[in-house]
Formats: structure tokens, C-alpha cells, sequence
């Protein structure tokens, strides 16, 4: 192992930083200053009772009349408003509403709360936005993380943010539960389509923009939300793929991969934090200190509210079994630094933590930090104020420039994935068959959390959604499309072969719209990450009637596709692209739209060979016997960063500024994009890193920067970007961030440079 000579200095650097910002006294921070005695003083008048109170956050199911209506229940809501205390209600029972019935609703139980409550503090009501508003009735949805990380288009996530504050809070809502900051590393997952993918940099990067978006700059805006970084920590790599299933992550691999995301989003002031529900090395991680004490608020610093997910203090006790009773499971989770427990379909919380505080187990000093907390975010969020929905907020709902940005992000996540002999575009004069059960179906364009929790119930789509057929027929008339396909996902019909090969007869293509239906969390569970055994007999019938076909799949994660992909003649890959999803689709594949996504994460060729790009070089796998390479290790069906276009793109030129360089300088690196065939067309440009040799085994490459570059046909751009030391950081054995002295290889396209980082004091 080399002398750490550089990651030592790293080190010093940061930790003075830390002891100067610390150092700041409280008179420079005045704004602050004013608002924590400001909250210290509402505290100082608070009961027990309601400080219990504000730490529990039930769903509205608890304050509704019954299962069939929206209207509240008023005894029922004064229970849980005046007899329990609540600070904070979420959600929607079973779907969306209109916006006028989430006025009626959020009217009524700020009425209550601020006229009625000793000391009229008002609720804080929390919703999953994830893409898109989706529990208002017409909201726009976007494409799922994973389709906005093809996108590789920052200002994009930052748009479709945007909307989604305003929408939400147009509704009276001002906290939305979103973004998912895990890592996609495991596609079998199925919450997969909620991430930005498999790598560290872009979901870091993307996660970012989204929550400042929501976060704007100000609580006196009236088209921000306080965001939740979720799910802290682990929660997207479970062991066997299975939701909320344990995660075995050593310590140093938490800290290389999964913890920048969430260290990026509380430096940029992310308002909350969402607990992982399931446990990591033997821990939930609702229980441990560790995570929600020592690493998130001791070391990253985060000041804001750390929310339980769904019951997930009860399931200590009742899942996971490191509480003997539901009480200490409420001990537990708050001597680990729990703020706020979506309980969320009792007041058990309530009561228990409302005797352990009583009785001395719990302190009131503890208890405080957190409340402190919670008032904090309602200060911040405006609710003091105006607790009502806003005319301000509410002008921003639905508005027409929202389809367009819609519209703009599904077309820029469209990844293509194969065009044998240029077969794409479609010419639009071509008869199309239509086939494969996503052809005529809204909900698998937009996946979890579109109306309903599971989206798959298209009654309560806006009724102006269209499907892939619609979209077709629109755009080259009802005669030069053939389909047969029904909306309801799972109907027979979808899958007959039969009819898909008389069908086949009459058309010059086939468009076989494959994937999967929509799903939210553990209903999405599955063992198999194969394409079902009826799509791929879809898929061999069309290829067996020799006319051309065009795979277009859709789907939430990748599924393996390798049996019928080497007989496509083209395959386009359009993840959850949501309410514009079917229009982009079909400008793609007539060449309206020039396709630029790239792959987010690595497309598997097979099941049981799941890597991501930036694996280790030791995974290729050695043979004694004749001792050579049996493999070569990465060998995904597609790659991370792989995407075609309808034109053709050459990287030349990369340079560096410096062939050597030290800690304290920064090196910039340029290189030329040049679109070297016949069409406009956007390239996203990718740096790649690689550490040749470190004291813990180094990736393949990292991405370091990315950005997207439109060029005309025959124009070229120059590009430069500028790294430093602490780019090229990694976690060594000891767990400290360091960067060690040495050689490097930047690589963007098929161009390398090397650069040598010198030991201070050459
Ligand atoms: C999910 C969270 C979500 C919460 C509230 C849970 O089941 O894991 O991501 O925010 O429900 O709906």
C-alpha cells in the first residue's frame, strides 16, 4: 500500500473546514437565530402531550368517512386533531382526487388545527409526487428517475421538478415524499424504475436538481415543496431483490456508493429524510443509532426531519423482531434519532411514546430536538403564515405549457437500443402492426405511483392519456395502423399468436409493444428477471412471419430479452415515460424525435450475470488451467451509457491541460463532439475515469461529468471539463475518503489521456 500522503492533507482540509464553519457564531446566522427562538418559545408553551403529538403522522384513512367517500369524518378528525395531537397526516385512500376535493380536505383540517389546538400549530400534510403529482386528478406525470437518468439532461429533472411542486402544492400540500436516492444496482428490485440508476455521480448529480426544484429558494414562493431524500440507507440493494428484504452492505461499499447521494442532498439543504424499512447487516435501520444518529446527523450533518416509512416503528416489533413489544419498538426508533413515525393506520405511536416520555424512559429533552425539528419545517414551509391552499399556488395548477415539458422529457429518455441496417425510422407511408399487450395500455407507460399507489387502474388516467395505438393513428391515420390489442394488460388477446400472425399478413412492420405492467413496491416482487414466457412466444411468432419488428419495450426495470432480441430489427427502450409517453414513443420511431437517451444502468444479457459498469477488474473471471481469462467479465447485453441515434457521432481531441498535477490544482480536460452524419441530433458526453492502481482494488472507471450536446450534421463543439483531486477520491480500507497519488486515465468515447496526480512535495 502507498504513503497516504495526499488523502492525509484531504483529510486535515476537510476537517478545518468543518471547525471554521462550526466556529460561525450564532449573531452571523441572524435569520436562523430568530427562527429557533422563535421555536423555542412555542416549545416552551407545549404540552408533552402535543409535542407526542407533532411527532405522529397518520394516513387519512384514519380521518375519512369510509372507504367509498373523500369527506372527512369530523369526529373522527377531532380525535386525531384534538385527542391524539397529530402534526402531520399523508396520503390519499386508494386514488387521486380532484383538486377541489384536496381543498375541502386540506381546508378543513388546518380550520381545526389552527382554531382549535391550544397552541393553533397547523398540520403538515406529506403526499408521494414521485412523478408528477400523481394523487390530483389531471396533474401531469413525467418518466420515472430512471427514464429522467437516460435523459442525462439536468435542466430537465429540474423542470419536471418544478411542476411537480407547483402542482402539489397547488393541491395545499407542501411535502413531498421524493427523491429516491438508492442506487438501481439491483434489477430485480421493484422499485428499480423510482431510481436515477446504477451510478453514484449521476444519481448524486440528478438527485440534486430535483430537490432544489422542489426546495426553490424561498418559503414565500408559491410552487416549492420541502423534498424527502429517501430511502436512508440500503434499502435499493437488498440481498436477495426482494422489497424490503435485508441488505448485507459492508460499511466501506455504503460509504463509496450508496452515502453520496445523500451526503450531495444535505449539503444542498434537503428539508427530510426517509428511513430505510428494511434492515442492513442485521440492523434495521429504523433501530439504529448508528445510521439515523452517528452517520446522518453527526457526520453528514443533516439538520432536518427524519421520517419513519409506512409502520415501520410498529414492524420492529411485529417483522423484525429486535423489540419484544410495540413499546419498545417506539424506544428503539427514537433513541436512534426518528423525528416523526408514519404510524400510520393507529395512534399507537402516540400513546406509547406518550408513557415512555411520562415515565422517564425517554427524556423530554429528547423528545424536544425533534419537535424543534418538525416546527422548523412548518416554519419553513409557510404554514404559520397560511395554512390554506394559496390562490397564488393554485393558478399553477395544470398548466398548458406542463404537457409540453412532459412531452420534451419522454422524448429525451427514448433510448435506442438496436437499428439493424437503419431500419429506423418507420416511413410514415408504412402499414404497422401493433401488437404485444403495452400497444394499447396506459398504465405500463407509467408505472408506480400514477393515480393509485400501484397505477394500474386506467379509470382514473386523465382521460386525454393515449396509448401507443392512439398515438399512432393520430399521427398517420387509423388505415395505416393495424392493432388488435386491448387495454387491459393481462386480457388473452394481447398474447394471441394467432391473430398476431393473420394480423401480420396485411402490414410492411410490426411494432411489438412488450414489457411490463405497472406495479408499486412489494406487489412488484418477482423471481425471475426473464421476459414472461407469453410476450417472448409473441415475439417469436412475429419474427416467424419474416416482415420486420421493431421491439419497443416498457418496462420499470430490464428484463431479459436475449432469446428474441438478435431477430430484431430494431429495439427501442422507453421505460415509465408517463402521460406524453406514447406521442414520444411514436415520434421516435417515425424519426420526428432523434433518439439521445442512454442507459443509465448496465441491460443484462442473462439473469445470473448482473454487473454494474464500474465493477472491479477481478471480476473477469481466471482460469488455472490454461491460466488465462475464461471471460471477460462485464459483458451486459447493452451497456451503462449506451444509446444509438438516427445520426452518427465522433469524440476527438481530448486533451489535458497538465500531465501531472497536485492536490491543490485542478486539471481541465477538453475534447471535441463532432456529428459526423446527416441529421441533428443530441450526444450525451460522458468522462470516464479510471484509478490505475490503489490501496483498495480500483473500479474499471467511474463517470466524472456528463452533458448533452446538440450538433448539427457536420458541426462540431468543443467541450472542456475540470476536475480536482477530490474527484478522483475514493473509500480505502480504514473508511476515510482519501485520493491517492498516481497514475489516472480519462477516457471520453474511444479517447484516453493519462494524468499523474503527484505525492505532495514532488
Ligand atoms: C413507501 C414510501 C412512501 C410511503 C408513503 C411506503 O410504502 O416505501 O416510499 O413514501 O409508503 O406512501
Amino acid at each position: 500500500m502507498k504513503r497516504n500522503v495526499v488523502g492525509t492533507l484531504i483529510i486535515i482540509v476537510f476537517v478545518a473546514l468543518g471547525i471554521l464553519i462550526s466556529s460561525l457564531s450564532p449573531e452571523q446566522n441572524p435569520e436562523s437565530d430568530a427562527l429557533d427562538i422563535q421555536v423555542q418559545q412555542l416549545l416552551n408553551k407545549m404540552t408533552v402531550e402535543e409535542k407526542v403529538g407533532q411527532m405522529t403522522q397518520v394516513t387519512i384513512d384514519l380521518i375519512l368517512k369510509d372507504y367509498k367517500t373523500n369527506e372527512i369524518d369530523e369526529q373522527k378528525l377531532r380525535h386525531a386533531i384534538l385527542d391524539k395531537k397529530v402534526g402531520s397526516i399523508l396520503n390519499v385512500k386508494e386514488h387521486a382526487y380532484t383538486l377541489d376535493t384536496w381543498h375541502k380536505i386540506i381546508r378543513r383540517i388546518q380550520e381545526l388545527a389552527v382554531s382549535q389546538t391550544p397552541n393553533k400549530i397547523p398540520i403538515l400534510y406529506g403526499i408521494d409526487a414521485i412523478h408528477g403529482n400523481n394523487y390530483v386528478k389531471g396533474s401531469t406525470l413525467f418518466p420515472h428517475n430512471i427514464g429522467m437518468a437516460a435523459t442525462r439532461d439536468l435542466s430537465l429533472v429540474e423542470k419536471t421538478a418544478k411542476v411537480t411542486a407547483a402542482e402539489t402544492r397547488a393541491t395545499g400540500i407542501r411535502w413531498n415524499f421524493d427523491p429516491v436516492l438508492g442506487l438501481g444496482r439491483q434489477p430485480l428490485w421493484s422499485r428499480f424504475e423510482e431510481t436515477f440508476g446504477e451510478d453514484v455521480y449521476l444519481t448524486s448529480e440528478l438527485g440534486v436538481a430535483a430537490i432544489k426544484a422542489y426546495q426553490g429558494t424561498g418559503p414565500d414562493q408559491y410552487d416549492n415543496v420541502a423534498a424527502c431524500m429517501k430511502h436512508f440507507i440500503g434499502y435499493s440493494l437488498p440481498l436477495s431483490g426482494k422489497d424490503r428484504t435485508p441488505a448485507h452492505i459492508p460499511d466501506n461499499v455504503i460509504r463509496e456508493y450508496l452515502l453520496p447521494p445523500f451526503e450531495r442532498a444535505v449539503a444542498a439543504d434537503v428539508a427530510t429524510v426517509m428511513i430505510n424499512s428494511g434492515e442492513v447487516n442485521g440492523v434495521p435501520v429504523h433501530a439504529s443509532k448508528y445510521f439515523l444518529t452517528t452517520l446522518l446527523r453527526d457526520e453528514l450533518g443533516f439538520k432536518g426531519v427524519a421520517v419513519s416509512d409506512w409502520e415501520d416503528v410498529i414492524r420492529l416489533h411485529s417483522r423484525h423482531h429486535v423489540a419484544d413489544s410495540p413499546k419498545e419498538a417506539v424506544r428503539l426508533a427514537i433513541e436512534a434519532g426518528l423525528d416523526m413515525s408514519m404510524v400510520p393506520l393507529d395512534f399507537s405511536f402516540y400513546d406509547l411514546l406518550l408513557e415512555l416520555v411520562k415515565e422517564g424512559t425517554i427524556s423530554e429533552k429528547r423528545i424536544d430536538e425533534s419537535v424543534a425539528r418538525i416546527l422548523k419545517l412548518k416554519y419553513a414551509v409557510n404554514l404559520f403564515e397560511d395554512p390554506f391552499p394559496e390562490e397564488e399556488a393554485i393558478k399553477k395548477f395544470q398548466l398548458p405549457e406542463y404537457k409540453e415539458v412532459a412531452l420534451e422529457a419522454a422524448k429525451a429518455s427514448m433510448t435506442l437500443l438496436k437499428n439493424e441496417g437503419g431500419t429506423l425510422p418507420l416511413p410514415a407511408s408504412a402499414k404497422v402492426l401493433l401488437a404485444g399487450p403495452a400497444a394499447n395500455n396506459v398504465t405500463s407507460l407509467h408505472g408506480s405511483w400514477s393515480y393509485t399507489w400501484q397505477g394500474r387502474d386506467d379509470t382514473h388516467y386523465p382521460g386525454s392519456t393515449l396509448t401507443i395505438k392512439e398515438a399512432f393513428e393520430n399521427k398517420v391515420g387509423k388505415a395505416n395502423v393495424i392493432c388488435h390489442s386491448v387495454r387491459s394488460y393481462e386480457d388473452e388477446r394481447n398474447f394471441d399468436t394467432a391473430l398476431l400472425r393473420s394480423d401480420a399478413k396485411n402490414a410492411d412492420y410490426i411494432v411489438l409493444c412488450l414489457g411490463e405492467d405497472a406495479y408499486a413496491e412489494s406487489p412488484g416482487v418477482i423471481d425471475d428477471l426473464t421476459l414472461d414466457p407469453r410476450q417472448q412466444a409473441l415475439a417469436q411468432a412475429a419474427v416467424a412471419t419474416g416482415k420486420p419488428v421493431i421491439l419497443v419495450l416498457i418496462e420499470g426495470r430490464p428484463r431479459v430479452v436475449s432469446a428474441v432480441t438478435d431477430e430484431m430489427k430494431g429495439i427501442l427502450l422507453a421505460y415509465r415515460p408517463a402521460s406524453q409517453g406514447a406521442n414520444a414513443i411514436v415520434a421516435t420511431l417515425l424519426g420526428e424525435h432523434n433518439p439521445s437517451g442512454v442507459l443509465p444502468f448496465s441491460y443484462p444479457k442473462s439473469t445470473g450475470d448482473v454487473l454494474a459498469y464500474d465493477h472491479k477488474h477481478p471480476e473477469r473471471i481466471r482460469e488455472d488451467i490454461p491460466n488465462t481469462y475464461g471471460d471477460g467479465g462485464y459483458k451486459p447485453h447493452w451497456p451503462f451509457g449506451y444509446g444509438l441515434s438516427y445520426t452518427s457521432f465522433k469524440f476527438s481531441k481530448l486533451k489535458v491541460d497538465k500531465t501531472t498535477f497536485s492536490v491543490d490544482e485542478s486539471i481541465t480536460l477538453t475534447a471535441t463532439a463532432t456529428n459526423t452524419g446527416s441529421k441533428e441530433g443530441n450526444v450525451v458526453v460522458e468522462l470516464y475515469a479510471r484509478d490505475l492502481y490503489a490501496s483498495v482494488t480500483p473500479n474499471f472507471k467511474r463517470l466524472k461529468r456528463f452533458k448533452k450536446v446538440n450538433l448539427q450534421p457536420g458541426e462540431s463543439k468543443n467541450m472542456a471539463f475540470t476536475l480536482t483531486a477530490a474527484d478522483l477520491s475514493f473509500i480505502n480500507a480504514v473508511k476515510e475518503r482519501v485520493t491517492e497519488p498516481g497514475q489516472f486515465e480519462f477516457m471520453i468515447g474511444e479517447e484516453t489521456v493519462s494524468v499523474e496526480l503527484l505525492a505532495t512535495g514532488s
